[in-house]
């Protein structure tokens, strides 16, 4: 064979396993590449990547919770959990002094003092309160785990000036009632210390027992040390943006189950009494007059997401797709095929009628279809009861069984309160 022939032959040989190796190469790497499309798309394949929380040793639950209800972030929801979970585990819930409505007589920084003696000593803590740790501390059993929630500041402060727009004078003064006049010059209606003053001016940094008025601009030490108390005490500080994996993150903080944390969106404004999306300018405007609390709600959210990551981003965006479907079947199976969330005037189950801020905001609730009876009835009435109605039933029901009177509770028969009072806001 002439050599420029045994060198083509050599050459094609050559080639064929180079397109042998290409083709081997090219099947793995498909292969790899499929498995890891399964790897997130169908994570349930892979359970080792995600492992269960009842894995060995398995935890109890974990019994002792405060959470710091903060306002206009989803805290009325969380509140609703933590009732149920107590109720169901006859755990007892620390309940204001009626003389405090139905918070710990916020705005006034926490006392044990008010706190019902009839829900002492308590396992669950769960309303409205300004934050005091050593207040805290001596009413809760030791070991107790302290949990909060924090929402994006702009979208925050667009709530609590649609819903504490007739009871905040800053926000009263106000021509046309409009956000934008407020935040093109907060200083014009703003007074520090008046009455609600802590609804127009970082409201979180007040909730969490800081001072509201200090600006990080001047003092960025202020809002460090502010984050460092935080950070000691609360073990889990969820996001209202990132609900249900919060709520995901909650139940493996706590060793719960996901039905735990199975949820009906309470106390929402209807869309009629909402801005569908904050202008930029005024999202600017807002996290710059509220800037403490966008400093908070910054440091805390990239906390969020990086207890997220450790805790395995798929498995934990997996878990929250497993409550979505579970909480869907649950609202269905409560409220019908269509469970839809409605306006107050709507709703003929008194217990269900959520407390109306003004008549310019409608907080939309849920009602049981007509005909609804049966076991599933009261868990489903829970599910849904508005913070004043479950507060003033639990409290009812732990002062019975404080006078030694076991007899359950009438969730449906006894008059309910009067859910439409005059100002009280905060719920
Ligand atoms: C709660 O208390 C009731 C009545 O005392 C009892 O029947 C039930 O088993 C208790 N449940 C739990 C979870 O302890
Ligand atoms: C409430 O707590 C704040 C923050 O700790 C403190 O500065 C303030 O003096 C307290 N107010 C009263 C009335 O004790
Ligand atoms: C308030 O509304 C009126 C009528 O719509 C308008 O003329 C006026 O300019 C508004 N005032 C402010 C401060 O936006
Ligand atoms: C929260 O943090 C995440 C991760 O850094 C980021 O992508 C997201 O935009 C932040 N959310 C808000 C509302 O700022």
């Amino acid at each position: 064979m002439p050599p420029i022939l045994q060198r083509l032959q050599q050459a094609t040989k050559m080639s064929r396993r180079k397109i042998l190796l290409l083709v081997l190469g090219c099947s793995t790497l498909s292969l790899l590449i499929h498995q890891g499309a399964q790897l997130s798309w169908y994570p349930k394949l892979f359970p080792l990547s995600c492992p269960p929380l009842q894995d060995s040793p398995p935890r109890p639950k974990h019994m002792t919770v405060a959470f710091l209800k903060t306002h206009k972030t989803a805290g009325t929801t969380v509140q609703n959990i933590l009732f149920r979970f107590a109720e169901r585990h006859n755990l007892t819930v620390a309940l204001p002094h009626p003389s405090c409505e139905h918070q710990f007589c916020y705005p006034r920084n926490f006392s044990a003092h008010f706190v019902h003696p009839a829900t002492r000593p308590p396992h669950v803590l769960a309303s409205h309160l300004r934050f005091d740790r050593a207040e805290l501390q001596r009413l809760m059993p030791p070991g107790t785990v302290y949990v909060t929630i924090l929402r994006e500041p702009a979208a925050m402060f667009e709530s609590l000036f649609s819903y504490y727009n007739q009871y905040c004078p800053a926000f009263r003064r106000v021509p046309n009632a409009s956000l934008e006049a407020f935040l093109r010059a907060p200083e014009a209606y703003y007074r520090a210390g008046e009455h609600f003053a802590m609804f127009a001016h970082n409201t979180l940094a007040y909730d969490l027992g800081g001072d509201n008025e200090r600006s990080p601009r001047d003092d960025a030490a202020y809002l460090a040390g502010l984050i460092r108390q935080v950070e000691e005490v609360f073990s889990l500080v969820m996001i209202a943006e990132y609900f249900d994996e919060s709520l995901v993150l909650l139940r493996r903080l706590l060793a719960w189950d996901l039905d735990d944390v199975l949820y009906a969106r309470l106390n929402a404004r209807a869309a009629s009494s909402r801005l569908a999306a904050i202008p930029a300018a005024l999202a600017r405007a807002a996290r710059a007059w509220n800037a403490l609390d966008a400093g908070l709600y910054d440091h805390f959210n990239a906390t969020f997401w990086r207890r997220v990551a450790s805790a395995g981003r798929a498995c934990v965006e997996r878990e929250a797709r497993e409550l979505r479907e579970a909480r869907e079947r649950l609202l269905r199976r409560c409220f019908g095929d269509e469970p839809v969330l409605r306006p107050a005037a709507q709703i003929r189950t008194k217990q269900l009628q959520p407390w109306q801020p003004s008549r310019k905001v409608d907080i939309m609730g849920y009602d049981l279809p007509s005909g609804h009876a049966g076991p599933a009835t009261e868990a489903c009435l829970k599910l849904a009861m508005p913070e004043v109605q479950y507060s003033s039933y639990l409290l009812r029901k732990q002062k019975r069984r404080g006078g030694m009177r076991l007899r359950p509770e009438p969730v449906l028969d006894n008059p309910p309160p009067r859910p439409i009072r005059a100002l009280r806001p905060g719920h």
